[in-house]
């Protein structure tokens, strides 16, 4: 195939539809395309979706419906639907929506440029495989992007089948990259001026990949990854509390490019909830890990999910929530009113009423919102490091982010991106706090 063709990608749902979204544009940029940020000028139009929860999974149609008009006036544009909503709804999406060409499934898509062929023949493209080779072997190993911060998927997939969830549905189960191949992305990355990476995957600490010597876990995996010239920083997203292994644990104490900031979701507080949910522990487990990871780094920013209203939550399951929240503290945290998926066990049963889901929603983001400002605030006077991302919105401002995670604006002139600098933190906004550039 030859030719600019403009390819547009709209990217809902976690993170590791954003590192998915980056390779299939890689994918595509191999058959002519480059990106475009609007629909309107665009030969492709790529949907990568979300089935998490209904209101993510039915944005897609209406989204869908809102390119028919366009369609119409370009019948040679082509539409794709990848992620999770393409691998759990598959041929259903279109026949509900006739003008989609393409359906690819998240371990399929390197698949794309024979789909697209196919396409351009009048054909229609369904793939929603789990084939058994590695996905990430058969793209395209250039990158184009430049930022000073990057993903990198080391994990794909669960094998924990929670009550609520439709992941281990349509990411299949459990695959861990081999180490080398990682290393050698980690080091592409540093290349081209990553400095901070962050490790993903739907169960991520879960990680037990092939390395030097036999099977390595996520510790090892990042002490390693530490090494590399260039990578100052590391994080890892999602984990599940029963896969903090000691070895990972220790990490966050004596590897200092681990950053001190955890997203360790528990969902709920209520023993008997957690139990419905099949998260397979209990809220004093959970606490007793959070003190051990506070020992192990004491200034940890952790942050967390919760889901309200999951079937049969009662009002004292419902406090026992806000009861752990209190208790642990945390930097920042999404919450959301459970939704019933299908072919889940927990669609099965009875759901909370709305109203009531709703005011316990209101009462928990108010008290997470009220935490997110404690620890903004408790940053006032700390000496933290600032990875500068892009100017700031002020003249002679930067902006980046802490090693907290926070997002930080910094007087400094003649700063440029992907610096990494001291900065003493002056003030706390809402959603932002500011800083003064130490120098030495
Ligand atoms: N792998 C991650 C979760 C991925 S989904 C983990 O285990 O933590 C991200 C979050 O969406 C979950 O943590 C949960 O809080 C929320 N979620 C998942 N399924 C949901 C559902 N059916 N209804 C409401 N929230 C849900
Ligand atoms: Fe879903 Fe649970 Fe797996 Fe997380 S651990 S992806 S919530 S099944
Ligand atoms: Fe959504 Fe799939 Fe991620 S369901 S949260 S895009 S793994």
């Amino acid at each position: 195939m030859t030719g600019q063709k403009r390819l547009f990608i709209k990217t809902y749902g976690c993170q590791m539809n954003v590192y998915d979204s980056e390779r299939m544009a890689e994918t595509l940029g191999a058959q002519g395309y480059t990106l475009t940020e609007t629909a309107d000028d665009a030969d492709m139009v790529l949907l990568n979706t979300c089935h998490i929860r209904e209101k993510a999974a039915e944005k897609v149609y209406s989204d869908l419906g809102r390119l028919k008009p366009l369609k119409a006036r370009k019948p040679d544009l082509k539409i794709g639907v990848a992620g999770c909503v393409a691998q759990a709804e598959g041929a259903e999406i279109q026949r509900r929506m006739p003008l989609v060409d393409l359906v690819v499934g998240p371990q399929a898509y390197h698949r794309l440029p024979d789909m697209l062929a196919r396409v351009d023949a009048g054909e229609k493209a369904l793939d929603t495989d789990f084939p058994p080779e590695d996905k990430f072997d058969h793209l395209p190993k250039l990158r184009t992007r430049s930022a000073p911060s990057a993903f990198l998927t080391v994990q794909e997939g669960c094998d924990k089948f929670c009550a609520f969830c439709v992941v281990p549905y349509t990411r299949g189960a459990e695959v861990s990259r081999p180490v080398e191949r990682l290393l050698s992305e980690a080091r592409d990355l540093a290349t081209r001026g990553v400095r901070d990476i962050t490790l993903l995957g739907q169960n991520v600490n879960a990680y037990h990949g092939e390395g030097q010597g036999g099977t390595w876990g996520l510790g090892r995996l990042i002490r390693e990854m530490a090494e590399i010239e260039g990578i100052a920083r590391i994080r890892y997203t999602t984990s599940h509390p029963n896969d903090m292994d000691d070895d990972l644990i220790a990490a966050h104490g004596d590897c200092p490019a681990l950053m001190p900031y955890l997203h360790l979701p528990v969902q709920s507080g209520s023993d008997r909830i957690l139990k419905a949910m099949n998260r397979k522990h209990t809220a004093d487990a959970y606490l007793r890990l959070i003190e051990r990871i506070r020992a192990a780094r004491p200034d940890i920013v952790l942050t967390s999910d919760f889901i309200v209203g999951f079937p049969g939550e009662t009002d004292a399951d419902f406090e026992a929530t806000m009861d752990l929240v209190r208790q642990v503290g945390y930097g920042m945290a999404y919450s959301f009113k459970y939704s019933a998926r299908p072919g889940t066990p927990a669609a099965e049963k009875t759901p909370v009423a709305p109203d009531i889901a709703d005011a316990r929603l209101q009462r928990l983001q108010a008290l997470l919102t009220e935490q997110q400002r404690a620890c903004q605030d408790a940053m006032v006077g700390r000496e933290v490091g600032v990875l500068y991302e892009k100017p700031g919105r002020l003249p002679g401002q930067m902006s980046g982010k802490s090693d907290h995670l926070h997002a930080v604006h910094v007087e400094d002139p003649t700063g440029t991106p992907g610096e990494l600098v001291r900065v003493r933190i002056t003030a706390a906004a809402p959603n932002s706090l500011a800083g003064m550039r130490i120098v030495d």
